[in-house]
This record gives C-alpha cells, structure tokens and sequence, in this order.
C-alpha cells in the first residue's frame, strides 16, 4: 500500500525519472554493484556508459538496458590506462551530446568478496598501500 503510494507520488515528481537528462559514466558496470546502478539509473531516465574491462559483460548490459527501452552504450576498456580514459570520455561525451552529468566511481574487485568479511584493519592497509605509503 505504502510502496503504491510512494511510486505514484514519485511518478507525479519524477514523471520521466529521477535522472531524466542525465548522461552517467558508471565504471565497472559489467557486472555486480555497477550493473546493477547502470540498470537503476537507466530505469530513472539517464543516459547510462557502461563501463568495464570485461567488453563482452559491458555489451550485454548495454543491451538488456536498450531492449527494455532505455538507453546506454558500452565503452569496454581498462580504468588503469591514461589512453583509454580519454576515449571513454570522448565517446561518453559524445553519447551526451557534450555533456556529462554523472560519474560512478566503481570499477574494482572485492578480495574477500562480501563487505562483511572485509576487517577495518584490511582496508587501512589497502588505503595505506593505495596512497603509496606502504609498499
Ligand atoms: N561487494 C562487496 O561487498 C564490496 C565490498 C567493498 C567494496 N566493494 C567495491 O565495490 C565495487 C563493486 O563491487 P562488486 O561486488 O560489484 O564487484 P564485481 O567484481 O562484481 O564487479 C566489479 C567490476 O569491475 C570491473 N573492473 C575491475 N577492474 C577494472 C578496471 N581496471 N577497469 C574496468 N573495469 C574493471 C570488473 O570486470 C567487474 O565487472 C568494487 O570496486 C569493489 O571493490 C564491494
């Protein structure tokens, strides 16, 4: 009932969605958390790249996204090389029309799998080592 309720006042807010407009970068989107934002996102109106090392994955998302009505694009590649991120912007940019609006940073891999296993002192080791002061 709520849930109803809810979804027809955000229909009357939001008629087009909440992201209607918005062109969104959504890094490792080929599968798990990012995936699932880029069909959310898409859900809610915006112009989804998805993004991903693995271009099979990042294809097959973009499509599932356009069959179902929505738009998106996948620019497959590696978030570590320089080169390639000047192409993603490109196409991204392009695929806006010249904009930009939204950048999920998330392309990564999850050692321990799920956050609950992750300990406090694993991820300040991480974050040490990230910012190169440990090696
Ligand atoms: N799932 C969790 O419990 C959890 C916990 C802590 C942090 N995270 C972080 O959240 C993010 C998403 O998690 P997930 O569980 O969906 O992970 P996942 O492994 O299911 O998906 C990550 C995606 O990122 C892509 N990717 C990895 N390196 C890349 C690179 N260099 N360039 C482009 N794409 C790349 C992979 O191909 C994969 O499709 C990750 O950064 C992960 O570290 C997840």
């Amino acid at each position: 009932m709520a849930e109803k309720r809810v979804a027809q006042i955000a229909g009357h807010l939001y008629p087009n969605g909440m992201l209607a407009g918005q062109v969104a970068i959504i890094t490792g989107s080929g599968q798990g958390i990012g995936a699932e934002a880029a069909r959310l996102f898409a859900t809610e109106g915006a112009k989804v790249v998805v993004q991903d090392i693995d271009a099979a994955k990042a294809q097959a998302v973009a499509k599932e996204i356009n069959d179902k009505g929505g738009k998106a694009i996948a620019v497959p590649g590696d978030m570590l090389d320089a080169r390639y991120i000047n192409e993603l912007v490109k196409k991204a940019a392009e695929f806006g029309e010249g904009k930009i609006h939204i950048i999920v940073n998330n392309a990564g891999f999850t050692w321990d799998g799920v956050i609950h296993k992750v300990c406090p002192m694993w991820c300040f080791k991480w974050i040490l080592w990230q910012s190169g002061n440990i090696e």
